[in-house]
């Protein structure tokens, strides 16, 4: 996958109209829908279950990725697999027996993906890289959207490219928090492929259409 895929994060979108909202996202063009979830004791803020993936499954054929902010992540990773999500999020912090929620997801016909916060090294990454489909590079601290973009998460992920492309790997960077015009050209160009965003989606006046239109010159110019 060499195309930019832009990942919108519903946790912006209007929660009294979210179908319609994702149906915007999606005739803009999103190539995929980002729900977060958060359970208040891995990160500091609460905000939606399997439920909600449900809910948005029945929203648009669009693949939706389930990035899971929550301590004991295998104990869900099955509702969440049911529920819809063909991309299941969990980070490396959190998960002490990492290959094997791994393998788990994988026996579910979901894609894997590895999270790492700001704070913790591309090194933890070393033993699982080869059997991940997917990294995502956090570049704000979890728990809350429309926070402020941090610059070091630029070379994480050029470092993480690095890795990638010695080993020959087939394993994609997603960045998440704070992407929006101009930084989202210098993710992409930094070696991330799949930007996630929320407010710079959802938040501006200018509207969703044009939001991602906007988002998507900027990582085009990356
Ligand atoms: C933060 C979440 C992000 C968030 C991004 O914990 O993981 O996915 O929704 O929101 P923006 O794009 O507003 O930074
Ligand atoms: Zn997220």
């Amino acid at each position: 996958m060499n195309k930019v895929e832009i990942s919108a994060s519903i946790l912006a979108a209007d929660f009294t109209r979210l179908g319609a909202h994702m149906k915007e996202a999606e005739a803009a063009g999103v190539e995929r829908f980002h729900v977060d979830v958060m359970d208040g004791r891995f990160v500091p803020n609460i905000t939606f279950g399997p439920l909600m993936v449900e809910a948005a499954r029945r929203c648009t054929k669009v693949p939706i990725e389930a990035h899971l902010m929550i301590v004991e992540p295998e104990r869900y990773i099955a509702d969440f697999a049911k529920a819809g999500a063909d991309n299941i999020q969990v980070h490396q912090e959190i998960c002490p027996h990492l290959h094997s929620v791994v393998q788990l997801i994988h026996q579910l016909g979901k894609k894997a993906t590895v999270v790492l916060n700001p704070a913790t090294p591309l090194s933890t990454l070393e033993d699982i890289l080869g059997d991940v489909d997917q990294v995502l590079i956090m570049s704000v601290n979890p728990g809350f959207g429309g926070q402020t973009f941090i610059a070091s998460a630029l070379s994480k992920v050029a470092w993480l490219r690095q890795m990638i492309e010695e080993r020959s790997l087939n394993c994609e960077i997603e960045i998440d928090g704070g992407i929006a015009p101009p930084v989202a050209g210098a993710a992409v160009k930094a070696g991330a492929r799949v930007l996630v965003a929320g407010s710079a989606v959802f938040h501006g006046a200018e509207g969703v259409a044009e939001a991602v239109r906007r988002l998507r010159a900027s990582a085009e110019e990356g």
